[in-house]
Protein backbone atom coordinates (compact mmCIF):
# COMPACT_ATOMS: atom_id res chain seq x y z
CA UNK A 1 0.00 0.00 0.00
CA UNK A 2 2.90 2.38 0.60
CA UNK A 3 3.78 1.99 -3.11
CA UNK A 4 0.23 4.24 -4.20
CA UNK A 5 0.56 7.61 -4.05
CA UNK A 6 -1.56 9.66 -1.45
CA UNK A 7 -2.99 12.79 -0.31
CA UNK A 8 -3.15 13.04 3.63
CA UNK A 9 -5.47 16.47 4.67
CA UNK A 10 -4.79 17.93 8.26
CA UNK A 11 -7.46 19.47 9.79
CA UNK A 12 -6.42 22.13 12.44
CA UNK A 13 -2.91 22.40 10.46
CA UNK A 14 -1.77 25.27 12.21
CA UNK A 15 -1.63 23.87 15.39
CA UNK A 16 1.06 22.38 17.68
CA UNK A 17 0.96 19.05 16.97
CA UNK A 18 1.16 19.56 13.39
CA UNK A 19 4.26 21.90 13.78
CA UNK A 20 6.06 19.60 16.63
CA UNK A 21 5.15 16.36 15.37
CA UNK A 22 3.04 15.90 12.10
CA UNK A 23 5.41 17.60 9.15
CA UNK A 24 8.54 16.83 11.19
CA UNK A 25 7.61 13.29 10.84
CA UNK A 26 6.76 13.46 7.45
CA UNK A 27 10.13 15.19 6.19
CA UNK A 28 11.75 12.15 8.08
CA UNK A 29 10.11 9.61 6.65
CA UNK A 30 10.98 11.55 3.51
CA UNK A 31 14.22 11.47 4.31
CA UNK A 32 14.44 7.60 4.70
CA UNK A 33 12.98 7.33 1.13
CA UNK A 34 9.75 6.02 2.14
CA UNK A 35 7.26 8.70 1.46
CA UNK A 36 4.48 7.58 -0.86
CA UNK A 37 5.18 8.46 -4.15
CA UNK A 38 3.73 11.59 -5.64
CA UNK A 39 2.74 12.13 -1.84
CA UNK A 40 0.63 15.77 -1.10
CA UNK A 41 0.00 17.08 2.36
CA UNK A 42 -3.44 19.41 2.50
CA UNK A 43 -3.69 21.44 5.59
CA UNK A 44 -6.93 22.20 6.78
CA UNK A 45 -7.48 25.55 8.97
CA UNK A 46 -9.08 28.58 9.91
CA UNK A 47 -7.11 31.10 9.28
CA UNK A 48 -6.42 33.10 6.04
CA UNK A 49 -3.22 31.89 4.31
CA UNK A 50 -0.93 31.35 1.30
CA UNK A 51 0.83 27.62 0.75
CA UNK A 52 3.61 29.78 0.79
CA UNK A 53 3.21 31.63 4.32
CA UNK A 54 2.40 27.82 5.27
CA UNK A 55 5.32 26.48 4.46
CA UNK A 56 7.44 28.78 6.06
CA UNK A 57 5.86 28.35 9.12
CA UNK A 58 6.23 24.48 8.87
CA UNK A 59 9.98 25.38 8.09
CA UNK A 60 10.76 27.17 11.46
CA UNK A 61 8.96 24.20 13.31
CA UNK A 62 10.61 21.42 11.29
CA UNK A 63 14.15 23.03 11.91
CA UNK A 64 13.06 22.64 16.53
CA UNK A 65 11.91 19.44 15.95
CA UNK A 66 13.33 16.95 13.46
CA UNK A 67 14.37 14.09 14.29
CA UNK A 68 17.73 13.91 11.93
CA UNK A 69 18.16 17.68 11.53
CA UNK A 70 16.77 19.96 8.56
CA UNK A 71 18.56 19.98 5.20
CA UNK A 72 17.55 22.68 2.87
CA UNK A 73 17.85 21.08 -0.05
CA UNK A 74 15.41 17.68 1.16
CA UNK A 75 12.57 20.67 2.96
CA UNK A 76 12.63 22.25 -0.40
CA UNK A 77 11.35 19.60 -2.84
CA UNK A 78 9.55 18.28 -0.22
CA UNK A 79 7.76 21.31 1.07
CA UNK A 80 6.74 21.42 -2.76
CA UNK A 81 4.21 18.84 -1.56
CA UNK A 82 2.49 20.79 1.10
CA UNK A 83 -0.31 23.12 0.47
CA UNK A 84 -3.08 25.03 2.51
CA UNK A 85 -6.88 24.74 2.11
CA UNK A 86 -8.68 27.91 4.29
CA UNK A 87 -12.46 26.37 5.51
CA UNK A 88 -14.71 26.79 8.58
CA UNK A 89 -14.82 23.39 9.76
CA UNK A 90 -18.58 23.31 9.67
CA UNK A 91 -18.70 25.18 6.44
CA UNK A 92 -19.99 22.52 3.78
CA UNK A 93 -18.64 24.62 0.99
CA UNK A 94 -15.21 24.49 2.12
CA UNK A 95 -14.91 20.55 1.94
CA UNK A 96 -16.62 20.45 -1.54
CA UNK A 97 -13.89 23.17 -2.26
CA UNK A 98 -11.47 20.75 -0.54
CA UNK A 99 -12.87 17.53 -2.63
CA UNK A 100 -12.20 19.90 -5.84
CA UNK A 101 -8.31 20.40 -4.61
CA UNK A 102 -8.25 16.81 -4.48
CA UNK A 103 -9.47 15.50 -7.27
CA UNK A 104 -7.15 18.85 -9.10
CA UNK A 105 -4.27 16.69 -7.45
CA UNK A 106 -5.37 13.53 -8.97
CA UNK A 107 -5.62 14.63 -12.94
CA UNK A 108 -2.05 16.17 -12.16
CA UNK A 109 -0.89 12.74 -11.22
CA UNK A 110 -3.22 11.09 -14.09
CA UNK A 111 -5.13 8.92 -10.94
CA UNK A 112 -6.73 8.97 -8.29
CA UNK A 113 -4.44 8.99 -4.77
CA UNK A 114 -5.77 7.22 -1.57
CA UNK A 115 -7.08 9.54 1.01
CA UNK A 116 -6.29 10.05 4.59
CA UNK A 117 -7.79 12.51 6.91
CA UNK A 118 -6.38 13.45 10.01
CA UNK A 119 -8.20 14.71 12.62
CA UNK A 120 -6.42 17.24 14.92
CA UNK A 121 -7.95 19.73 15.87
CA UNK A 122 -9.86 20.84 19.24
CA UNK A 123 -11.65 17.82 20.12
CA UNK A 124 -15.10 19.98 19.78
CA UNK A 125 -14.06 19.75 16.36
CA UNK A 126 -14.26 16.09 15.14
CA UNK A 127 -17.64 15.91 15.34
CA UNK A 128 -19.01 19.03 12.90
CA UNK A 129 -15.44 17.58 10.65
CA UNK A 130 -16.84 14.01 10.38
CA UNK A 131 -19.92 15.31 9.32
CA UNK A 132 -18.77 17.68 6.97
CA UNK A 133 -16.80 14.96 5.26
CA UNK A 134 -19.43 12.60 4.38
CA UNK A 135 -21.97 15.40 3.71
CA UNK A 136 -19.27 16.43 0.76
CA UNK A 137 -19.13 12.84 0.09
CA UNK A 138 -15.33 12.71 0.80
CA UNK A 139 -15.55 9.23 3.00
CA UNK A 140 -15.92 7.41 -0.26
CA UNK A 141 -12.53 6.30 -1.93
CA UNK A 142 -12.62 7.62 -5.70
CA UNK A 143 -11.84 4.97 -8.08
CA UNK A 144 -11.09 2.22 -6.23
CA UNK A 145 -8.83 3.87 -3.90
CA UNK A 146 -9.34 4.33 0.06
CA UNK A 147 -10.59 6.63 1.85
CA UNK A 148 -9.42 6.86 5.94
CA UNK A 149 -9.30 8.74 9.59
CA UNK A 150 -7.08 9.42 11.73
CA UNK A 151 -8.48 10.23 14.93
CA UNK A 152 -5.87 11.83 17.45
CA UNK A 153 -7.07 12.11 21.16
CA UNK A 154 -8.57 12.77 23.48
CA UNK A 155 -10.99 10.44 22.16
CA UNK A 156 -13.58 11.83 24.41
CA UNK A 157 -13.48 12.65 27.98
CA UNK A 158 -15.86 9.76 29.06
CA UNK A 159 -17.67 7.01 27.87
CA UNK A 160 -20.56 8.65 27.04
CA UNK A 161 -19.00 10.90 25.08
CA UNK A 162 -16.75 8.45 23.21
CA UNK A 163 -19.28 6.31 22.32
CA UNK A 164 -21.28 9.53 20.57
CA UNK A 165 -18.29 10.25 18.58
CA UNK A 166 -17.56 6.81 17.73
CA UNK A 167 -21.34 6.30 16.30
CA UNK A 168 -20.15 9.85 13.84
CA UNK A 169 -17.45 7.83 12.93
CA UNK A 170 -18.98 5.27 12.24
CA UNK A 171 -21.37 6.76 10.38
CA UNK A 172 -18.57 8.13 8.26
CA UNK A 173 -15.79 5.55 7.96
CA UNK A 174 -15.91 1.98 8.64
CA UNK A 175 -14.33 0.46 11.57
CA UNK A 176 -11.28 -0.63 9.53
CA UNK A 177 -10.99 2.61 8.31
CA UNK A 178 -10.61 4.42 11.32
CA UNK A 179 -7.54 4.88 13.33
CA UNK A 180 -7.56 6.25 17.00
CA UNK A 181 -3.67 7.27 17.38
CA UNK A 182 -2.48 6.95 20.79
CA UNK A 183 1.12 7.62 20.42
CA UNK A 184 2.42 5.45 23.04
CA UNK A 185 2.08 2.51 20.68
CA UNK A 186 4.48 3.88 18.00
CA UNK A 187 7.13 3.90 20.72
CA UNK A 188 10.14 1.52 19.75
CA UNK A 189 10.19 0.42 23.24
CA UNK A 190 6.61 -0.20 24.03
CA UNK A 191 6.31 -2.36 20.73
CA UNK A 192 9.48 -4.27 22.07
CA UNK A 193 7.40 -5.22 25.16
CA UNK A 194 5.82 -7.92 23.02
CA UNK A 195 8.78 -9.34 21.46
CA UNK A 196 10.32 -9.27 24.76
CA UNK A 197 7.44 -11.50 26.15
CA UNK A 198 6.56 -13.78 23.49
CA UNK A 199 10.03 -14.07 21.73
CA UNK A 200 12.42 -14.94 24.94
CA UNK A 201 11.92 -18.37 26.88
CA UNK A 202 13.12 -17.10 29.75
CA UNK A 203 10.93 -14.87 30.47
CA UNK A 204 7.15 -15.76 29.81
CA UNK A 205 7.42 -18.88 31.73
CA UNK A 206 7.79 -16.12 35.20
CA UNK A 207 5.65 -13.58 33.67
CA UNK A 208 2.84 -14.51 36.22
CA UNK A 209 1.53 -14.50 39.64
CA UNK A 210 3.35 -17.46 40.95
CA UNK A 211 6.89 -15.62 40.02
CA UNK A 212 6.38 -11.81 39.89
CA UNK A 213 5.40 -9.57 42.98
CA UNK A 214 4.00 -6.41 41.41
CA UNK A 215 4.74 -4.39 38.32
CA UNK A 216 5.12 -0.79 38.74
CA UNK A 217 4.68 1.85 35.88
CA UNK A 218 5.84 5.53 35.72
CA UNK A 219 5.81 8.12 33.60
CA UNK A 220 7.07 11.32 35.05
CA UNK A 221 7.44 14.90 33.27
CA UNK A 222 9.41 17.95 34.06
CA UNK A 223 7.06 20.44 32.76
CA UNK A 224 4.06 21.96 33.63
CA UNK A 225 1.12 24.13 31.75
CA UNK A 226 3.81 25.54 29.52
CA UNK A 227 2.41 27.17 25.75
CA UNK A 228 -0.77 27.31 27.14
CA UNK A 229 -1.79 24.01 27.77
CA UNK A 230 -3.62 24.86 31.02
CA UNK A 231 -7.19 25.36 28.76
CA UNK A 232 -6.84 21.99 27.49
CA UNK A 233 -5.49 20.09 30.66
CA UNK A 234 -7.43 21.80 33.33
CA UNK A 235 -10.54 20.13 31.93
CA UNK A 236 -8.90 16.78 31.36
CA UNK A 237 -6.21 16.00 34.09
CA UNK A 238 -3.75 13.16 34.49
CA UNK A 239 -6.43 10.39 34.60
CA UNK A 240 -8.00 11.39 31.37
CA UNK A 241 -5.21 13.11 29.38
CA UNK A 242 -2.44 9.96 30.15
CA UNK A 243 -4.00 7.09 32.25
CA UNK A 244 -7.07 6.42 30.26
CA UNK A 245 -4.89 6.09 26.74
CA UNK A 246 -0.99 5.93 27.13
CA UNK A 247 -0.25 4.26 30.58
CA UNK A 248 -3.36 1.89 29.86
CA UNK A 249 -2.04 0.69 26.48
CA UNK A 250 1.83 -0.02 28.03
CA UNK A 251 -0.07 -2.27 30.89
CA UNK A 252 -2.30 -3.69 28.10
CA UNK A 253 0.51 -4.90 26.22
CA UNK A 254 2.42 -5.83 30.22
CA UNK A 255 -0.10 -7.75 31.18
CA UNK A 256 -1.83 -8.71 27.63
CA UNK A 257 -2.17 -13.15 27.17
CA UNK A 258 -0.07 -14.00 23.58
CA UNK A 259 -1.71 -13.25 20.76
CA UNK A 260 -2.46 -16.22 18.33
CA UNK A 261 -0.38 -14.46 15.30
CA UNK A 262 0.26 -10.51 14.55
CA UNK A 263 -3.28 -9.41 13.18
CA UNK A 264 -4.39 -5.95 13.99
CA UNK A 265 -7.29 -8.06 16.08
CA UNK A 266 -5.76 -10.61 17.26
CA UNK A 267 -3.09 -8.39 19.12
CA UNK A 268 -6.38 -6.02 20.27
CA UNK A 269 -8.77 -8.89 20.97
CA UNK A 270 -5.91 -9.73 23.49
CA UNK A 271 -5.33 -5.83 24.89
CA UNK A 272 -8.93 -5.30 25.50
CA UNK A 273 -9.36 -8.50 27.65
CA UNK A 274 -6.74 -6.73 30.14
CA UNK A 275 -8.90 -3.25 30.27
CA UNK A 276 -12.06 -5.04 30.54
CA UNK A 277 -10.59 -7.47 33.58
CA UNK A 278 -9.27 -4.87 35.58
CA UNK A 279 -11.32 -4.88 38.88
CA UNK A 280 -13.31 -1.80 38.69
CA UNK A 281 -13.10 1.32 41.60
CA UNK A 282 -16.43 1.80 42.39
CA UNK A 283 -17.71 4.47 45.12
CA UNK A 284 -15.27 7.01 46.81
CA UNK A 285 -14.52 4.51 49.71
CA UNK A 286 -12.73 2.34 46.61
CA UNK A 287 -10.99 5.30 44.88
CA UNK A 288 -10.10 6.51 47.91
CA UNK A 289 -8.47 3.61 49.32
CA UNK A 290 -6.79 2.97 45.69
CA UNK A 291 -6.13 5.84 43.51
CA UNK A 292 -4.31 9.37 44.55
CA UNK A 293 -4.89 12.29 42.85
CA UNK A 294 -2.74 15.60 43.56
CA UNK A 295 -1.48 18.75 42.39
CA UNK A 296 1.83 20.86 42.30
CA UNK A 297 2.36 23.80 44.89
CA UNK A 298 5.38 26.27 44.10
CA UNK A 299 8.43 24.60 43.61
CA UNK A 300 11.41 24.39 41.69
CA UNK A 301 12.92 21.63 39.04
CA UNK A 302 15.90 21.48 38.38
CA UNK A 303 17.19 25.17 39.86
CA UNK A 304 14.35 26.28 37.96
CA UNK A 305 11.29 28.37 39.80
CA UNK A 306 8.18 26.72 38.98
CA UNK A 307 3.95 27.89 40.15
CA UNK A 308 1.44 26.11 41.58
CA UNK A 309 -0.84 24.17 39.24
CA UNK A 310 -3.30 26.41 40.14
CA UNK A 311 -1.77 29.65 39.39
CA UNK A 312 -0.83 28.21 35.74
CA UNK A 313 -1.96 29.98 32.63
CA UNK A 314 -5.14 29.47 31.95
CA UNK A 315 -5.98 27.33 34.93
CA UNK A 316 -8.85 27.62 37.45
CA UNK A 317 -7.37 29.18 40.54
CA UNK A 318 -9.75 26.84 42.07
CA UNK A 319 -8.95 24.06 40.26
CA UNK A 320 -10.13 20.42 41.24
CA UNK A 321 -8.21 19.07 38.23
CA UNK A 322 -5.55 16.78 38.88
CA UNK A 323 -1.87 17.34 37.27
CA UNK A 324 -0.62 13.94 39.08
CA UNK A 325 -2.22 10.30 40.18
CA UNK A 326 -1.18 7.14 41.17
CA UNK A 327 -3.41 3.91 41.22
CA UNK A 328 -3.38 0.05 42.76
CA UNK A 329 -4.91 -1.89 39.55
CA UNK A 330 -5.86 -5.69 40.10
CA UNK A 331 -6.12 -7.39 36.51
CA UNK A 332 -8.65 -10.33 37.56
CA UNK A 333 -7.39 -12.80 35.46
CA UNK A 334 -6.04 -15.97 36.06
CA UNK A 335 -2.12 -15.01 35.23
CA UNK A 336 -2.83 -12.01 37.71
CA UNK A 337 -4.67 -12.86 40.51
CA UNK A 338 -3.07 -10.80 43.71
CA UNK A 339 -0.47 -8.77 41.80
CA UNK A 340 -1.37 -5.41 41.87
CA UNK A 341 -0.23 -2.87 39.17
CA UNK A 342 0.80 0.31 40.43
CA UNK A 343 0.97 3.26 37.84
CA UNK A 344 2.19 6.66 38.80
CA UNK A 345 2.39 10.28 36.37
CA UNK A 346 2.83 13.68 37.00
CA UNK A 347 3.47 16.91 35.90
CA UNK A 348 6.58 19.22 37.13
CA UNK A 349 8.24 16.04 38.89
CA UNK A 350 12.09 15.80 38.95
CA UNK A 351 13.24 14.53 35.76
CA UNK A 352 11.25 13.30 32.18
CA UNK A 353 10.73 9.20 32.30
CA UNK A 354 8.91 6.61 31.77
CA UNK A 355 9.56 3.24 32.47
CA UNK A 356 7.63 -0.25 33.94
CA UNK A 357 9.45 -2.49 36.53
CA UNK A 358 8.10 -6.05 36.98
CA UNK A 359 9.24 -6.97 40.44
CA UNK A 360 9.62 -10.59 40.80
CA UNK A 361 9.08 -12.31 44.01
CA UNK A 362 12.18 -13.20 46.47
CA UNK A 363 13.28 -17.11 46.65
CA UNK A 364 11.67 -18.73 49.63
CA UNK A 365 14.87 -18.53 51.72
CA UNK A 366 17.84 -16.78 51.45
CA UNK A 367 20.53 -18.17 53.33
CA UNK A 368 23.20 -15.46 52.65
CA UNK A 369 20.39 -12.47 53.79
CA UNK A 370 20.54 -10.82 56.74
CA UNK A 371 17.92 -8.41 58.41
CA UNK A 372 18.02 -5.25 56.14
CA UNK A 373 19.90 -6.87 53.21
CA UNK A 374 16.56 -7.65 51.62
CA UNK A 375 15.76 -4.11 51.18
CA UNK A 376 15.96 -3.92 47.54
CA UNK A 377 16.80 -7.32 46.62
CA UNK A 378 14.98 -8.19 44.49
CA UNK A 379 15.19 -9.32 40.92
CA UNK A 380 13.71 -6.54 39.10
CA UNK A 381 13.32 -6.02 35.15
CA UNK A 382 13.35 -2.46 34.09
CA UNK A 383 11.85 -1.45 30.69
CA UNK A 384 12.90 2.20 29.84
CA UNK A 385 10.29 3.62 27.92
CA UNK A 386 12.04 7.19 27.47
CA UNK A 387 14.53 8.51 27.40
CA UNK A 388 18.08 6.19 27.68
CA UNK A 389 15.51 3.68 26.02
CA UNK A 390 16.92 0.16 27.17
CA UNK A 391 16.38 -3.01 29.06
CA UNK A 392 18.05 -3.35 32.90
CA UNK A 393 17.75 -6.70 34.82
CA UNK A 394 18.42 -6.03 38.50
CA UNK A 395 19.71 -9.75 39.95
CA UNK A 396 22.20 -10.20 43.09
CA UNK A 397 25.76 -11.19 43.28
CA UNK A 398 28.13 -12.01 45.58
CA UNK A 399 30.33 -8.94 46.75
CA UNK A 400 33.57 -10.22 45.89
CA UNK A 401 35.74 -10.26 49.66
CA UNK A 402 35.78 -12.60 52.46
CA UNK A 403 32.21 -12.15 53.75
CA UNK A 404 29.20 -13.95 52.05
CA UNK A 405 27.38 -9.90 51.17
CA UNK A 406 25.09 -9.74 48.27
CA UNK A 407 24.74 -7.06 46.04
CA UNK A 408 21.95 -5.93 43.50
CA UNK A 409 24.06 -5.31 40.11
CA UNK A 410 22.50 -4.50 36.86
CA UNK A 411 22.47 -5.95 33.69
CA UNK A 412 21.74 -3.40 31.08
CA UNK A 413 20.56 -3.55 27.53
CA UNK A 414 20.92 0.48 26.04
CA UNK A 415 19.35 1.29 22.23
CA UNK A 416 21.85 3.79 21.76
CA UNK A 417 24.61 1.50 22.18
CA UNK A 418 23.45 -1.92 20.68
CA UNK A 419 22.07 -0.40 17.45
CA UNK A 420 23.63 2.02 15.22
CA UNK A 421 20.79 3.91 14.42
CA UNK A 422 18.56 6.08 16.17
CA UNK A 423 14.55 5.24 15.96
CA UNK A 424 12.33 6.55 14.00
CA UNK A 425 9.71 8.83 16.13
CA UNK A 426 6.32 7.63 17.17
CA UNK A 427 4.64 9.28 14.83
CA UNK A 428 6.56 7.91 11.68
CA UNK A 429 5.84 4.62 12.45
CA UNK A 430 2.19 5.24 12.99
CA UNK A 431 1.58 7.61 9.62
CA UNK A 432 3.09 5.17 7.76
CA UNK A 433 0.86 2.67 9.57
CA UNK A 434 -2.31 3.49 8.33
CA UNK A 435 -1.13 4.44 4.79
CA UNK A 436 -0.14 0.88 4.46
CA UNK A 437 -3.67 -0.28 6.66
CA UNK A 438 -2.06 -1.99 9.56
CA UNK A 439 -4.35 -0.86 12.47
CA UNK A 440 -2.54 -2.76 15.14
CA UNK A 441 -0.75 0.20 16.75
CA UNK A 442 -4.42 2.07 17.04
CA UNK A 443 -6.78 1.75 19.77
CA UNK A 444 -10.32 -0.37 18.93
CA UNK A 445 -13.51 0.99 19.41
CA UNK A 446 -13.88 -1.44 22.33
CA UNK A 447 -11.13 -1.10 23.69
CA UNK A 448 -11.27 2.97 24.40
CA UNK A 449 -14.76 2.53 25.62
CA UNK A 450 -13.72 -0.19 27.92
CA UNK A 451 -11.38 2.05 29.29
CA UNK A 452 -13.39 4.99 29.36
CA UNK A 453 -15.92 2.73 31.63
CA UNK A 454 -13.04 1.87 34.08
CA UNK A 455 -11.98 5.70 34.00
CA UNK A 456 -15.36 7.24 34.66
CA UNK A 457 -16.21 5.49 38.05
CA UNK A 458 -12.91 7.39 39.06
CA UNK A 459 -13.83 10.60 37.97
CA UNK A 460 -17.17 10.10 38.99
CA UNK A 461 -16.14 9.86 42.86
CA UNK A 462 -13.57 12.69 42.79
CA UNK A 463 -16.32 15.10 41.29
CA UNK A 464 -19.76 13.62 42.07
CA UNK A 465 -19.90 12.17 45.47
CA UNK A 466 -20.71 13.88 48.82
CA UNK A 467 -17.70 12.70 50.36
CA UNK A 468 -14.85 12.99 47.42
CA UNK A 469 -11.13 11.71 48.28
CA UNK A 470 -8.85 14.61 49.27
CA UNK A 471 -6.85 16.30 46.76
CA UNK A 472 -3.21 15.83 47.96
CA UNK A 473 -0.37 18.38 47.25
CA UNK A 474 2.94 17.99 46.16
CA UNK A 475 5.89 20.77 45.87
CA UNK A 476 6.80 20.99 42.53
CA UNK A 477 10.26 19.12 41.57
CA UNK A 478 9.36 16.81 44.12
CA UNK A 479 8.35 12.82 43.52
CA UNK A 480 4.71 13.49 44.05
CA UNK A 481 2.75 13.36 47.00
CA UNK A 482 3.48 11.54 50.38
CA UNK A 483 -0.07 9.73 50.09
CA UNK A 484 1.14 7.71 46.82
CA UNK A 485 4.25 6.47 49.14
CA UNK A 486 1.89 5.26 51.83
CA UNK A 487 -0.38 3.57 48.94
CA UNK A 488 2.88 1.32 48.35
CA UNK A 489 3.79 1.75 52.12
CA UNK A 490 0.12 -0.06 52.83
CA UNK A 491 1.08 -3.09 51.04
CA UNK A 492 5.05 -3.12 52.18
CA UNK A 493 6.14 -2.23 49.24
CA UNK A 494 7.89 1.23 47.44
CA UNK A 495 7.88 3.45 44.07
CA UNK A 496 11.25 2.35 42.75
CA UNK A 497 13.99 5.32 42.63
CA UNK A 498 14.32 6.79 38.97
C1 LIG B 1 0.29 13.75 25.42
C2 LIG B 1 -0.31 14.45 26.60
O1 LIG B 1 -0.62 12.84 24.86
O2 LIG B 1 1.45 13.05 25.80
C3 LIG B 1 0.70 15.40 27.22
O3 LIG B 1 -1.46 15.16 26.21
C4 LIG B 1 1.99 14.69 27.51
O4 LIG B 1 0.18 15.99 28.40
C5 LIG B 1 2.49 13.88 26.30
O5 LIG B 1 2.96 15.66 27.85
C6 LIG B 1 3.67 13.02 26.66
O6 LIG B 1 4.18 12.41 25.51
P1 LIG B 1 5.70 11.95 25.44
O7 LIG B 1 5.82 11.23 24.14
O8 LIG B 1 6.51 13.20 25.53
O9 LIG B 1 5.91 11.07 26.63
Amino acid sequence: HRAEPCTVVIFGATGDLTHRKLIPAFYNIAAEGDLPPQFKVVGFARRDKTDEVFRAELETGNRQNSRQGHNDELWKSFSQSIHYHRSEFEDLEGYKALGRLLDQFDAERGAPANRLFYLAAAPEAFKPILEMIRAAGLNEGKGGKWARVVCEKPFGKDLASAQSLNSVVAATFAEKDTYRIDHYLGKETAQNIMVLRFANSIFEPNWNSRYIDHVQITCAENLGMEGGRGGYYDTAGALRDMVQNHLFQLLTLVAMEPPTDLSADSVRDEKVKVIRALRPLVGPEAVGKNVVRAQYTAGSVNGVARVGYRQEDRVNPESQTEPYVALRLMIDTWRWQGVPFYIRVGKQLPKKATEISVHFKRPPQVPFATAGMLKNSENTLVIRIQPDEGIALRILCKQPGQAMRMQQVKMDFRYSSSFGKASPEAYERLLLDAVAGDATLFARRDEVENAWKFIDEIEKAWHKSDTPPTMHEYPAGSWGPKAADDLLRADGREWRLL
